[in-house]
């Protein structure tokens, strides 16, 4: 059903997505006018705040978290906020929520990120709160689960209270600008489609690299490990995007049904196919940083870093590595996908001793949004000496064509969506229940064959037996 919600009910609102996410999206969406000024915004934590306690609260994140040239229309932003304190395990307190939250006939939509044991308390609480129906929509933020039968508790807890046309699961890498562009590149040009696959990409990589470590997560990460905080979501999501067959439009179910496909033509991983590694001491920007063991203060058998093989089973890719490599703490912050072409199939150069290099596509999702497509030319020149052939990058840095346009962050456009209800950029259940699927089946390997990461130096790529994982194809990551 399509309405705009007239009430935001924020979960979690003082915790650190709150101040350092949600809290800068509203406020933007809101000086910019994208939310209506009769949006009510409710946050609801266990902290005991009144209104005006947690406006002060909302006005110190922004004041930390909120570049100075954004925060126009702060205060009157603030007084948009309510707040109402909840411990979600009292089903008595959800009566004093919704009287703060008001009338719904007009639509609502939650946004909850919570403690996974707290889901089902939750929901439950807002059906006794009379917080549910069918103009209150759901946005679920992760970790939804640790595994396929946690995850669909949870998604059962929930699809009690909400439909799937108003469930929202949160994966904010869809929220991105530049993971956006990747339909706009694969399906609004014609040249790439009629090479995009398996008779002309050799190989492709993805990578999800950090410089941070556990920042103060410790409780959440070392349960979760690289595979489930970053690969289960994130990655896969990027997997497929780029392994979509093309859907007839641009709509929540059209592109939702293409990136299911894909998700349930991945192929069992072989315990060869991964490699996991788990950070020591070293340097990051010159600067020394303790182990992953140092920082936890014990001993630990999580992986910061897991690199996979991957491969998509269906005619479009078949025999068509997709290698995934994330990792904290390695020596840059980057984002990226990398489409290795294969060669040319005859080279007439070569009688002139000139050598070609197969075309490349790097997509650079960030810290920088860079397309860069590496073509071959002809050095200039009277080639007495025979033809010299050079790669050229031909490059969109999307700052420099779209400098107009507000950069704006991942959580702007998802708030934005889950207010207005388009569900496009969420997660359906299905695609969830796919990632989970391929990753339990990794860890289930991981535990019969008693693997443990290996360990690197903090500020390296991992350790070298991710590097063997590709060299041995031949392929070096792109770095
Ligand atoms: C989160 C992970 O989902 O994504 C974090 O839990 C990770 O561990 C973060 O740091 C990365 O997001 P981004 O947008 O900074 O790439």
């Amino acid at each position: 059903m399509s309405f705009t919600a007239d009430r935001l009910l924020l979960f979690g609102a003082t915790g650190d997505l709150a101040q350092r996410m949600l809290l800068p999206s509203l406020c933007a969406l809101s000086a910019d006018k994208l939310i209506a000024p009769g949006l009510r915004i409710v946050g609801t934590a266990r902290q005991e705040l009144d209104d005006q306690g947690y406006r002060n609260f909302a006005r110190a994140a922004l004041e930390k978290f909120m570049p100075a040239d954004r925060r126009g229309g702060m205060a009157e932003f603030l007084n948009r906020l309510y707040y109402q304190p909840l411990d979600a395990n009292q089903a008595d307190q959800f009566q004093a929520l919704a009287d703060k939250v008001g009338p719904i006939e007009q639509g609502l939509s939650i946004f909850l990120s919570t403690a996974p044991s707290l889901f089902e308390p939750t929901i439950a609480g807002l059906v006794a709160g009379g917080l549910t129906g069918d103009k209150v929509r759901i946005g679920l933020e992760k970790p939804l689960g640790t595994d396929l039968a946690t995850s669909c508790e949870i998604n059962d807890a929930v699809a009690r209270a909400f439909s799937e046309d108003r469930t929202f699961r949160i994966d904010h890498y869809l929220g991105k600008e530049t993971v956006q562009n990747l339909l706009a590149l694969r399906f609004a040009n014609i040249m790439f489609e009629p090479l995009w696959n398996a008779a002309h990409i050799d190989h492709v990589q993805i990578t999800v690299a950090e410089t941070v470590g556990l920042e103060s997560r410790a409780g959440y990460y070392d349960g979760a490990g690289a595979l489930r905080d970053m690969v289960q979501n994130h990655m896969l999501q990027l997997l497929a995007l780029v392994g979509m067959e093309p859907p007839a439009n641009y709509d929540a179910t059209a592109i939702r049904d293409e990136k299911v496909k894909v998700l349930r033509a991945l192929r069992l991983v072989h315990p060869d196919e991964t490699v996991t590694g788990q950070y020591r001491k070293g340097a990051i920007d010159g600067q020394p940083v303790a182990g992953y063991d140092d920082e936890l203060g014990r001993d630990s058998d999580t992986e910061t870093f897991v690199a996979i093989k991957a491969h998509i089973d269906n005619w479009r890719w078949k025999g068509v590595p997709f290698y995934l490599r994330t990792g904290k703490r390695l020596p840059q912050r980057k984002t990226e996908i990398v489409v290795q072409f294969r060669p040319v199939p005859h080279s007439i150069f070569a009688g002139r001793g000139a050598r070609t290099e197969p075309n490349r596509l790097v997509i650079a999702v960030q810290p920088e949004e860079n397309i860069t497509l590496s073509l071959m030319a002809k050095v200039p020149g009277l080639d007495r000496e025979g033809i010299r052939l050079r790669s050229v990058p031909l490059d969109i840095a999307m700052a420099d064509a779209f400098a107009g346009p507000t950069k704006r962050i991942a959580y702007e456009r998802l708030l934005l969506d889950l207010i207005e209800g388009d569900q496009t950029l969420f997660v359906r259940r299905d695609e969830v229940e796919a990632q989970w699927d391929w990753i339990d089946a990794i860890r289930a390997s991981w535990a019969t064959h008693g693997l443990r990461p290996k360990t690197y130096t903090a500020g390296s790529w991992g350790p070298s037996a991710a590097i063997a994982l590709t060299e041995r194809d031949g392929v070096t990551w792109h770095e």
